[in-house]
């Protein structure tokens, strides 16, 4: 089964073709960071605006990199929350269109599973069940995944998520839009320990996690006498550390926890080379191992898409009809979702 992907939540445009026994086709991006990096973020009607121009494009020539037609197509699977209302509306109204169009099925994605299902994607995959730590703009979550759909929250945020407080830490030391790259940037150039901030939770012994108070250390720090341009490394390098900390800390003990030893790691922050590096030494140390997806399909794409969809349209999921098409959920908890044989 050959199933398109499209995602559209953000200020990404993903489009994929996912062809089941063989694996990824082809996937085209099209990254919306400099329309938005005028604004210092992003622009949710530009971004809504931008995802109309870009689609068929993108289908094109995932298409004509494929060598497939229209024809060629099985299923379309898209992104349907959680995100921007408008920009979800955009890959539903062309998803729904296209599948009403070649008269073949259509599925709606969540958005956050396509990221925690997306490192078994990569050459040498997780099986289930493993632990998820799923680290991007919006959630900070740590999860027991023991099939498709089957996600028993073990620990959230309680307030910002990680990335969040990358981008907003990234605003307050000056650095522009998209702040997480920008922040790790300069991490790289600087000494973690010469400021010192606080490891929010670090001993709470539960798996949630507050990153709100170390947005405010920083804030305190660079409004503090004698602070300047020069200490900007040195306190991206504290918050890179303090971050990381965290969140490798709470991801061992949620595998110790579930007595597993496989942790997958998924979403925008998992790109992070020092969370990459601290994961993987901590793992190492408890006969662990930690899975990430290849890079680029780390932050947002439509790789992840179509392959969530075509595992759902294996395991027997029976499209939407009626009311439930073209429906968009801009707030959408992943715990609200089924496994693909109750749902349909
Ligand atoms: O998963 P994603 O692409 O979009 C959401 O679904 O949210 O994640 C985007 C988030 C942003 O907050 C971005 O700053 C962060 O991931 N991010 C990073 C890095 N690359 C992306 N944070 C830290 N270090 C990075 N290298
Ligand atoms: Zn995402």
């Amino acid at each position: 089964m050959r199933v398109l992907g499209i995602e559209s939540s953000c200020d990404e445009t993903g489009v994929a073709i996912y062809e089941t026994g063989r694996g990824l086709l082809g996937h085209c991006l099209h990254s919306q960071v400099a329309l938005h990096a005028e604004y210092g973020g992003v622009v949710p009607e530009l971004a809504s605006r931008d995802h109309i121009r870009r689609l068929p494009l993108l289908l094109r020539e995932v298409l004509a990199r494929t060598g497939l037609g229209m024809q060629d197509l099985d299923a379309v699977a898209y992104t349907s929350g959680p995100g921007l209302a408008g920009a979800l509306l955009v890959g539903a109204s062309v998803a729904e269109s296209l599948a009403m169009a070649l008269d073949i099925p259509v599925l709606p994605v969540h958005h956050l599973e396509g990221h925690l299902l997306s490192p078994l994607l990569a050459a040498d995959p997780p099986s289930f069940p493993f632990v998820a730590l799923l680290v991007s703009g919006g959630h900070t979550q740590l999860m027991k995944v023991t099939g498709v759909g089957e996600y028993e929250l073990l620990g959230e945020t309680v307030d910002d998520a990680a990335g969040e407080a990358f981008d907003k830490t990234a605003k307050l030391i000056g650095l522009g839009y998209p702040g997480g790259p920008a922040l790790a940037r300069l991490a790289a150039e600087g000494t973690p320990g010469r400021f010192k901030l606080p490891r929010p939770m670090l001993h709470s012994k539960d798996f949630d996690f507050s990153f709100s108070g170390l947005k405010t250390a920083v804030l305190t720090t660079v409004n503090s006498p004698g602070f300047c341009e020069a200490d900007k490394a040195d306190l991206a390098a504290e918050f890179q550390a303090a971050t990381v900390e965290v969140l490798v800390s709470k991801a061992m003990g949620a595998l110790r926890h579930a007595g597993l030893r496989q942790l997958v790691v998924a979403g925008g922050v998992g790109a992070n080379l020092a969370l990459r590096a601290a994961l993987d030494a901590a793992a190492a140390k408890r006969r662990c191992r930690v899975y990430y997806p290849e890079m680029e399909l780390c932050t947002d794409n439509g790789a992840m898409i179509a392959f969530a969809g075509a595992l759902r349209f294996e395991a027997g999921e029976q499209p939407a009809d009626g009311e439930r098409r073209f429906a968009v959920r801009p707030r959408w908890s992943l715990q609200e979702i089924k496994s693909p044989r109750a749902a349909g």
